[in-house]
């Protein structure tokens, strides 16, 4: 670490976006990229299916364009979606420079040395590379080992932000981002880091949800750092649920990806039913919203646990090379896919919504970017297509360094950071209390404000929701800080932002359907819900 704590540019993430970042800076920048686990977690290092491009004939960007909204619910914003869409080849481009080894296209008769394309929910025609099963192993690998490489990448592991530094917080008229508090976990103590820049690429918040496909470092910490320090946050909303998660007591939500499907795999009632050509005449390929809802549809409307799905009329060389990870963890937990349909059920997956940004990833406040899921780009919309979240990531981190780089001399350096304030707290003697908080919160979320809401349902989730806030306020004000409470109190932040934009929205778009109004509201142009600094749900937390 730099003898100073001071950096050019202070990443806070080590997935896809922070770390596409880190690489894509010039040599002479000076960059720390915390990760609050280990370097590798994340839900990168996780991602299945793939990532989209237009990168083969007859394949155009106008197709993924048009895709890409269709899935959005026309809620997505055009300019960015064109933008991200046309520089994804290029994208993939520099990940095959960089190693990538995406799958290649094994068909003979195509007479050619390809890249072999899949299919999932929402494409009207193949465009995902991935690497087999693993695309996001294979990415993640490959990124930290070249960043492991550059001599002015400071990789800082088991660090967790707690809160960004700004100067309003310092008493100066420029709100300008200096930096962030963090905890060094392992030694228990708070430093604070100093940057020119600073970049939140923290990923989602799915983990505010009981059930969910994500790794633990999904706790909106970033959306939740961002809205305490002044900035605005959008269409919170939109959480996706993904359709297929195994269902199985040992499984944590294990996902079995989309390209199943892709792949010719249908979803059966558990008696053997096919089930969604009633629900769409894309059938089994419709849209993730539409998939999970019709899920959740049929098996209340059954009472069933799970639905089925079913590859197994495939060949079994076929299924074993083309899904080698999710077989492999099938047959650890006793389910052979290539003879039998296998139990799943929804989970919570992504989080459309986020931090506010524009084109270059800037947010509200200068020196402060957002790139990769923590960020609400305009991308997504109300529903993220399958596999656009990578291709976000690495598009968004290429305009981020580029915008870095062009003004980065201009940047002034940022001042001495005041040490961080430990004198009014003691270390904590009722750890359970945060655990507690842990489960209720989650519980809570996944009850009533899940797949589908009812006015009802939300406010109910806000009582408890504002109560939780109010305890954990308390509690952060009289303790030292751990993991698990930083995390609660973000997922406490993020889960009432939830609350109240779906409240807001007084229609079913996408991935918000409610009850009370199942129809998209057509009398006006679709609009995002967006919460400003001045809401009233802004509390301060701050020590
Ligand atoms: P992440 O990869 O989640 O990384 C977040 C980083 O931030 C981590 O390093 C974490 O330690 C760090 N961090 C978080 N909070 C703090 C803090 N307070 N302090 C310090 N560090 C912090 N998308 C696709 O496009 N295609 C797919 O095939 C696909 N499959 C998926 C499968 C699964 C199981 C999951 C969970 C997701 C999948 N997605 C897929 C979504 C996609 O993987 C993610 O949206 C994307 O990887 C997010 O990348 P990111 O860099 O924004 O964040
Ligand atoms: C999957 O492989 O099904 C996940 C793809 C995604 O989330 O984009």
């Amino acid at each position: 670490m730099a003898a100073d704590n001071s950096f050019d540019v202070l990443i806070i993430g080590s997935g896809a976006a922070g770390l596409s970042l880190a690489l894509r800076l010039p040599g002479h920048v000076q960059i720390a990229v915390l990760a609050k686990s280990s370097l590798d977690e994340g839900s990168t290092l996780y991602a299945q299916g793939g990532i989209s491009a237009v990168t083969q004939a007859p394949d155009t960007f106008e197709s993924h364009i048009a895709d890409t909204l269709d899935a959005g619910a026309s809620l997505n914003n055009p300019e960015t979606v064109r933008f991200t869409i046309e520089r994804g080849p290029e994208a993939i481009r520099w990940l095959v420079g960089l190693g990538v080894p995406f799958t290649r296209d094994n068909d003979t008769s195509s007479n050619n040395d390809d890249f072999h394309l899949t299919r999932e929910g929402g494409h009207s025609t193949r465009r995902v590379l991935h690497a087999a099963d693993a695309t996001g192993r294979a990415m993640e690998t490959t990124l930290l080992g070249e960043a492991r490489k550059r001599n002015n990448i400071t990789l800082l592991e088991h660090y967790i932000a707690i809160d960004l530094i700004t100067g309003s917080k310092l008493g100066q008229a420029d709100n300008r981002c200096l930096g962030a508090y963090v905890l060094n976990r392992r030694q228990q103590s708070v430093v604070g880091l100093s940057a020119r820049n600073v970049v939140l690429a923290t990923g989602g918040a799915s983990k505010v949800y009981l059930y969910t496909s994500n790794p633990d470092t999904s706790s909106g910490d970033g959306i939740a750092m961002a809205w305490r320090a002044g900035c605005r946050v959008a269409n919170m909303e939109f959480n996706q649920f993904h359709p297929t998660c195994l269902y199985h007591p040992k499984a944590k939500s294990f996902l079995v990806t989309e390209a199943v499907r892709g792949e010719g795999g249908r979803l059966l009632l558990p008696d053997g039913t096919p089930f969604m050509e009633r629900f769409d005449t894309r059938g089994n390929l419709a849209p993730r919203d539409i998939v999970a809802r019709a899920i959740d549809h049929e098996m209340k409307r059954l009472g069933e646990e799970y639905v089925l799905l079913d590859i197994s009329h495939k060949p079994a060389p076929f299924i074993r090379e083309h899904f080698p990870n999710v077989y492999a963890r099938c047959r650890e937990l006793g389910y052979d896919m290539t003879l039998e349909p296998i139990p799943v059920v929804p989970a919570a997956h992504y989080t459309c919504g986020g931090v506010m940004t524009d084109l270059d990833g800037q947010t509200d406040i200068a020196g402060l970017y957002a790139i990769g899921e923590v960020a609400c780009t305009g991308m997504h919309g109300a529903n993220r297509m399958a596999s656009n979240s990578l291709l976000e990531c690495l598009v968004f981190a290429r305009a981020a360094s580029e915008h870095i780089t062009a003004t980065l001399a201009d940047t002034p350096a940022p001042p001495p950071l005041p040490p961080w304030d430990e004198s009014r707290v003691r270390d904590s003697d009722e750890e359970v209390v945060v655990s507690h908080n842990w489960d209720e919160l989650r519980r809570c979320m996944w009850n009533y404000v899940g797949i589908v809401r009812t006015d009802k349902r939300l406010q109910r989730a806000w009582r408890r929701v504002d109560l939780l806030q109010q305890e954990i306020q308390e509690y952060y004000s009289h303790f030292t800080v751990s993991n698990d409470l930083l995390e609660l109190r973000n997922l406490a932040q993020v889960a009432a932002l939830i609350i109240h934009s779906a409240q807001q929205r007084k229609e079913s778009r996408g991935l918000h359907f409610t009850l009370d109004y199942p129809e998209p509201d057509n009398s006006k142009p679709p609009t995002d819900t967006i919460l400003t600094p001045e809401h009233p749900l802004n509390i301060d937390y701050a020590r």
